[in-house]
């Protein structure tokens, strides 16, 4: 079977897992089921549960993951929502590789590349807010307000006015007219498309996706299991820098104030340990087959077995 997206970091994945015990290996980003379906093979005492929004991606991953169907049982939704309401336990292993797939990037009717003639950029087809929407309904503070703190545009006011003046002559209704909006802002030229930050932007707004990613790790922090690792695969700074402080507080003993003269909480309360301190990254191997891994970094968390440990 052909697949229409490479998983990334795969090896450092399974790795990851290679201690959990028996239960469930949650899937919050099922996608076309690289991760999954390697994970299925290599760990036969975990059963599966994959998420996924699009259901694209679903299709695609039900007939992959067909020789495992009695193990394995899929969902619709977003992961925020989806994982409160699992009745699946225990769930001693979970992954997440936010952000969209391959196919999603390259299906132009998706609406995400720069040449599409659509406006979409919904993950879930069926969701109510659409980048046209945003591109047509926003006021320029909240398009200033998503370019610069989402897409961390440098000239975001410039590029917001920008895109409310293009709008007043007619509604922008393809991803190729905006980025060529971009472009009158941002000049080509650079290590990165003039439209790229602002696309990121946009695509972050429409799919909530760190509202998404709070979500998971606040439905983490209020259940989780015994000895389950979770693995988090980000993209950009914005999603490294939510896990990466999560995890912090996860693995922090000492709950009092930073100014108290001595310690009064007891010191116990860590709720589990980082597997590394730094992020785990493309091998020079992985960035020539993938250069979509470039800017991966895993980063994974044991919370405490039984025993504390
Ligand atoms: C990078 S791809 C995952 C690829 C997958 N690991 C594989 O190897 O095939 C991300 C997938 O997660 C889905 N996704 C992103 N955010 C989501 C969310 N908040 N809830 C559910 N699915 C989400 C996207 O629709 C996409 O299919």
């Amino acid at each position: 079977m052909q697949t229409p997206h490479i998983p990334v970091l795969l090896n450092e994945v399974l790795e990851s897992f290679s201690a959990v015990p028996e239960g469930y290996f949650a899937d919050c980003t099922l996608g076309y089921a690289g991760h999954s379906s390697e994970m299925l093979k290599a760990y036969s005492h975990l059963k599966h549960i994959g998420i996924d929004r699009d259901d694209e991606a679903l299709a695609f991953s039900k007939e992959r993951l067909a020789p495992f169907s009695e193990r394995s049982t899929l969902y619709k939704g977003t992961f925020a929502t989806v994982l409160p309401t699992l009745v699946e336990a225990p769930v001693t292993a979970l992954l997440a590789d936010f952000g969209v797939s391959s196919l999603q990037l390259d299906k132009k009717e998706r609406g995400f590349s720069f040449t599409s003639e659509t406006l979409d950029m919904r993950m879930d087809a069926s969701a109510p807010l659409s980048a046209y929407e945003v591109v047509n309904d926003y006021s320029q503070a909240q398009l200033e307000y998503i370019f610069d703190t989402y897409g961390e545009v440098r000239s975001y006011r410039k590029l917001a006015g920008a895109v409310i003046q293009a709008r007043a002559k007619e509604p922008i209704r393809s991803a190729k007219a905006l980025s060529e909006i971009a472009k009158t802002v941002i000049p080509p030229g650079g290590k990165i498309h003039p439209a790229t930050l602002m696309f990121q932007a946009i695509r972050i707004e429409v799919n909530n996706e760190l509202g998404e990613i709070e979500g998971l790790l606040d439905a983490l922090e209020a259940t989780h299991y015994a000895g389950e690792v979770v693995s988090l695969i980000t993209f950009h700074s914005l999603e490294d820098r939510l896990v990466k402080n999560r995890f912090k507080k996860w693995s922090t003993a000492c709950i009092c104030d930073p100014q108290a003269m001595r310690c009064t909480c007891g010191k116990n309360h860590a709720i589990g340990k980082a597997l590394s301190k730094k992020p785990l990254t493309a091998s020079k191997e992985e960035l020539k087959i993938n250069p979509r891994s470039r800017s991966a970094k895993l980063r994974s968390f044991r919370f405490k077995s039984d025993s504390g440990a």
